[in-house]
């Protein structure tokens, strides 16, 4: 059965078809109001969401399909203790394709191994979140009708930021890109994105406190929130969460053609003066969730109907409770009686649910 969990799960290939699709949808929206007719959409949402949640209803309605979920861990049996797994067993019961975000990294890998349908990673924790990256590539695609050779700057908090990990796992797939990484010491990026994803691709990079000194660089800019639900401690979140704010100011060396993006939501970190320049790009990135939402949802279901239903299997190579996780974060630290896998990387190993290295 296949799912989307990590961006890289599907090949450059298959994004692109996606991209094609979902750029068909723009242009001819009837011709795809009845192509999931009969089929139902069950958004878990563990964790608040405004787009995600609402953007995945919206596409399966406008696909022709039907909607049900729960939009918050305590309304669900999850606040009775049921797990991930059960919760993944007993919608394969009811709905043919799950899109579930959770608080735990890795959650949406483990009710994918468990479902009989397909499952979609809505965001899981500081990990990933390659929805939000299928509506940036869109995005990027729609501005500068390219993925190669282009200047992406990362702003803000580069550690708990899920989007910013799932983008950079996308980009470090095309030839040229270069990535300039802005952010205080205390949010850089994760090790583990450095190490298996950047150095391993040989994507080229720098990093910097500053936000000014590569502007004139970047073709993308891409601001993000200090994640404030992230932190243990709140005085460190207050101390850090207005390091960067993007003002008309900082972007008069910028290129006339460069994208700002921002995941959404915002808060101090992207001023509403910005969204009258002809570069603010973060509404368009919204349309382009939905569209493209819609055209994995029609390619999940169409994998579904086309192959036997089996259970998603991890990797045979990975190695199996030789270790346990310790990030706190990770639904290996909650899910019962949970298989620990790991996979090797370069001699170290790393939890396949969370990342982390052990
Ligand atoms: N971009 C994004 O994931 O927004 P929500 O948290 O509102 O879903």
């Amino acid at each position: 059965m296949r799912s989307l969990i990590d961006v890289v799960d599907f090949s450059v290939e298959e994004i692109n078809e996606l991209i094609k699709t979902a750029l068909d949808i723009q242009k001819n929206p009837d011709m795809y109001s009845e192509s999931c007719k009969g089929k139902l959409l069950a958004t878990l949402f563990f964790e608040p969401s405004t787009r995600t949640r609402l953007s995945f209803e919206t596409a399966m309605l406008r696909l022709g399909g039907s909607v049900i979920g729960f939009s918050s861990a305590s309304s669900s049996s999850a606040s009775k203790g049921e797990s991930v797994a059960d919760t993944a067993k007993v919608i394969s019961e009811y709905a043919d394709i799950i899109a579930m975000r959770h608080y735990k990294e890795g959650a949406p890998l483990v009710a994918s191994e468990n479902a009989s349908i397909p499952v979609i990673n809505a965001g899981d924790g500081g990990h990933c979140h390659p929805t939000q990256t299928l509506a940036d590539l869109l995005t990027i695609y729609r501005r500068h009708g390219r993925f190669d050779d282009i200047t992406v700057g990362f702003c803000g908090d580069l550690k708990f930021g899920r989007t910013v990990h799932s983008l950079i796992s996308a980009l470090s797939r095309y030839k040229g890109v270069k990535i300039v990484l802005i952010s205080p010491k205390e949010l850089k990026l994760p090790e583990y994105v450095i190490k298996n994803v950047i150095e391993k691709s040989g994507l080229s990079y720098v990093e910097t406190d500053s936000l000014e000194e590569y502007m004139s660089e970047l073709d993308v800019l891409y601001m993000t929130r200090v994640q404030g639900e992230r932190f243990e401690d709140k005085a460190e979140y207050e101390r850090l969460k207005d390091s960067y704010i993007l003002t008309p100011d900082k972007i008069v060396t910028a290129k006339s053609d460069m994208t700002i993006m921002h995941p959404l939501p915002r808060v101090n970190e992207l001023s509403v003066k910005i969204d009258t320049d002809s570069r603010a790009c973060y509404f368009m990135q919204v349309e382009s969730g939905k569209l493209m939402r819609m055209a994995l949802i029609i390619k999940l279901l169409k994998e579904a109907k086309d192959k036997n239903p089996e259970r998603r299997l991890l990797n045979p190579e990975l190695v199996a409770d030789k270790f346990k996780c310790k990030n706190p974060a990770c639904i290996t630290s909650t899910e019962q009686e949970i298989i620990h896998y790991f996979k090797e990387v370069d001699g170290e190993y790393h939890c396949a649910y969370c990342d982390a290295k052990i």
